[in-house]
């Protein structure tokens, strides 16, 4: 190799065509997942103050949404559901005429070449506002593991194509796998959130989907943030337990947990952009402080850069629409 002056490596630099041509990383519409929340406890669509730009949606309204994501090219939305009433062991979560079972219907009859993904956790059904089913205070595993593979079995009758388990229950993969081979849904993939991080990320989320923990907090069932080597632990028990897809959540702070997994593992990876990666861009942008598309599309590319192949974001339709008319 020959150093300077016989090699300058802005040559390649020197107009928008060469820079397009040597370009390393390219995002598409193709490439994102647009997550919805729909709840039963609202007559219209609703703001969410924390998530300026992103509501809750009626079952009827939320159609409507779907539709504008797939016309700008998004594959797949994910649902969250916000059921009208909860209990201790989230039953409207596997009830068959839930607030989830509905919008799926829903967004299927009018949107059916849409992938409609579910999130399958029971924190937003549970009136404690944990993921699993308690026994005293603990949340107690492998009962839960019944409940969620219940939830998953219900969204996929109902008609959704894909479940995404997000409680982090150990074997949930596991057991949704043989619940829905058992009931014939052999050829329904899995996305399993494989390293989900007990993070402050998800404030945001927690106001869209009121699903916070009514007390302590969630660091004995998702993962530590300082743990890289556990979160590859974690995804290779999934694969064992036959997931289609691993993500890992969130993807900022996280991303060279996505590149150790891309380099490690042949499944498609996805990596979630989560509520509070979008509303710091957001409120940064309102004061004026960041360009928004730009730092939007930065960090976007960044996270397929260190290996996603999948991005979970709530920016998704937005971005469809800027790389259309670039
Ligand atoms: C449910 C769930 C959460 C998110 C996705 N699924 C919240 C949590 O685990 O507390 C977070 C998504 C986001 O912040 O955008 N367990």
């Amino acid at each position: 190799m020959s150093a300077f002056p016989i090699t300058r490596l802005r040559r390649l630099r020197q107009n928008e065509m060469l820079r397009e041509l040597v370009a390393e990383t390219q995002l598409a519409p193709n490439d994102f997942i647009y997550p919805l929340f729909i709840s039963e406890e609202i007559s219209k669509p609703q703001e969410i103050t924390a998530m300026p730009g992103i509501k809750q949606w009626t079952v009827k309204s939320v159609v409507k949404e779907a539709k504008r994501a797939y016309e700008v090219g998004i594959p797949a939305v994910l649902l969250f559901g916000i059921p009208s009433k909860k209990d201790g062991v989230g039953s409207e979560a596997y009830n068959k005429k839930g607030v989830i079972q509905k919008a799926i219907r829903e967004i299927k009859s009018s949107v059916p070449n849409i992938l409609v993904i579910t999130d399958v956790c029971l924190c937003e059904y549970t009136d404690h506002g944990h993921c699993g089913i308690l026994k005293n205070t603990i949340v107690d595993n492998d009962p839960s593991l019944e409940l969620i593979s219940q939830m998953a079995l219900s969204h996929i009758q109902a008609g959704a194509d894909m479940v995404a388990p997000s409680d982090m229950m150990d074997g949930r993969v596991g057991a949704i796998r043989k619940l829905l081979d058992q009931n014939g849904f052999v050829d329904t993939p899995i996305m399993a959130y494989s390293a989900k991080y007990a993070s402050g990320f998800y404030s945001p989320f927690r106001e869209a989907a009121q699903s916070s923990p009514q007390f302590g907090d969630r660091k004995t069932y998702q993962m530590d943030s300082r743990n890289v080597r556990e979160a590859l632990r974690e995804i290779e028990l999934d694969i064992e337990e036959g997931t289609d897809i691993i993500m890992v959540k969130p993807a900022l702070a996280y991303l060279d947990v996505i590149y150790r997994a891309k380099n490690q593992y042949n499944l498609p990876l996805a990596a979630y952009n989560v509520s509070g990666e979008y509303s710091m861009i957001k409120a940064a942008a309102k004061n004026g402080w960041i360009d928004e598309k730009r730092i939007v599309m930065e960090v976007l590319t960044g996270i397929k850069r260190a290996g996603a192949d999948i991005i979970i974001s709530y920016f998704a339709p937005q971005v469809a629409e800027w790389l259309q008319n670039k």
